[in-house]
């Protein structure tokens, strides 16, 4: 622990003799910077949704998403008025729904309460509102001197300072965080961390960044040391497990059936169609499959199932899911399918549901856009 702090004490040091840093990265940032929509603003309210959007999404992906949500819900009473059903609809494509819920259930909160909240604890207490957007929100709005330290912050102090401590342990987090606090420029919190943000978006980027035009490339302890490839450390790597699930469209003429995904998983309060879940893939085992189906829809008379797609895949952070899609056509116009409701095929498409979902639809409904 002495060497620990010992080690802090060294190296910040050398950060305030180098204390250009930041002075640096803003005149970086004002050449160079994005102009955003979210940085157009002092709304804390519209800075958290850009930061909830940004979480796990690319600027390039998430822009749109934020312009239409803000547009849909323009403050935080109109978000927490809304049924769960349409946020989840202006969610649908950007995965991590999780996102999407806990901010609904914050804007209810938020809205009970009366006013968003105004001081870096109050923030944090927002579901879904961990360190890191808390920083954000409350040096972007409030102009709060809150140094944001995400996967782009620990790249660019771990290459510029040479730390190999893994940014996964515990004394890497305190070391990381206590060096981001040291390097901000508390006089000038948002343009700092604005400018941090777009350095590790677009110069100080993961793979073969350029460091040849890199402003600051003469002070970088990694280029110094031919170690840019190799730091930041991590020390696990992110587990992805596999998933086979086999969804079957079920309709009769006019209608098809769906469900909301209950349990406690990513997705959660979307809706699906049946879906059957195996340990292994059954895409040359249609005997199996077709027992199964049966087993959810009852021996009917005549009913056959129909092939749409075998052996997608479907790439999520924590795991693949290999996929089968199939059709079934119930001869009944009046049949039902417990626990499901029977939605018109024409109004599928008000439903939020997952990409991988949409994918389907999109092959059962426009058959000639065959893209997968
Ligand atoms: N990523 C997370 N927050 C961001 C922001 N405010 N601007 C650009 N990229 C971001």
């Amino acid at each position: 622990m002495l060497f620990f702090d010992y080690f802090c004490t060294k190296i910040f040091s050398w950060c305030r003799i180098m204390n250009n840093f930041a002075d640096t990265l803003i005149a970086w940032y004002e050449a160079n910077g994005r102009e955003l929509p979210w940085r157009e603003t002092k709304d804390p309210y519209r800075i958290w949704i850009s930061e909830i959007i940004l979480q796990q999404t690319r600027v390039a992906q998430g822009y749109d998403y934020y312009e239409r949500f803000v547009r849909r819900f323009p403050d935080v009473f109109s978000l927490a008025e809304a049924e769960e059903d349409e946020v989840m609809k202006y969610w649908q494509g950007l995965g991590y729904y999780s996102r999407a819920r806990n901010l609904h259930a914050a804007a209810k909160s938020v809205a009970e309460s009366g006013a968003f909240p105004t001081d870096y604890k109050g923030v944090l207490a927002l579901k879904g509102v961990g360190e890191y957007t808390a920083a954000a929100i409350c040096s972007f709005a409030y102009d709060m001197p809150y140094a944001v330290v995400d996967g782009n912050v620990y790249r660019i102090l771990s290459r510029w300072l040479g730390i190999d401590t893994p940014i996964d342990s515990t004394e890497g987090k305190k070391l990381f965080a206590e060096a981001a606090d040291e390097l901000l420029d508390k006089h000038r919190p948002a343009l700092y961390n604005q400018a941090i943000m777009d350095f590790g978006a677009l110069q100080c980027v993961p793979s073969s960044p350029d460091c040849s035009c890199c402003p600051l490339a003469e002070s970088c302890v990694a280029l110094q040391q031919g170690r840019v490839g190799e730091l930041p450390v991590k020390l696990h790597k992110t587990k992805v497990s596999n998933r086979f699930f086999n969804y079957i469209y079920v309709r009769t003429r006019t209608h098809t059936f769906i469900r909301k995904r209950e349990g406690n998983d990513i997705w959660r309060n979307l809706y699906e169609p049946p879906l059957i879940e195996t340990g292994k893939d059954l895409s040359d085992k249609d005997e199996e499959l077709f027992r199964k189906v049966e087993e959810l829809l009852g021996k009917a008379e005549g009913l056959s199932v129909r092939t749409i797609k075998k052996g997608v895949k479907h790439v999520l952070s924590h795991r693949v899911i290999f996929a089968n899609f199939y059709e079934v056509i119930l001869p009944k116009e009046d049949s039902r399918l417990e626990g499901y409701l029977k939605v018109s095929i024409e109004d599928l498409y008000k439903f939020a549901v997952p990409n991988l979902v949409s994918r389907f639809f999109s092959l059962i409904l426009e058959p000639n856009n065959q893209k997968m």
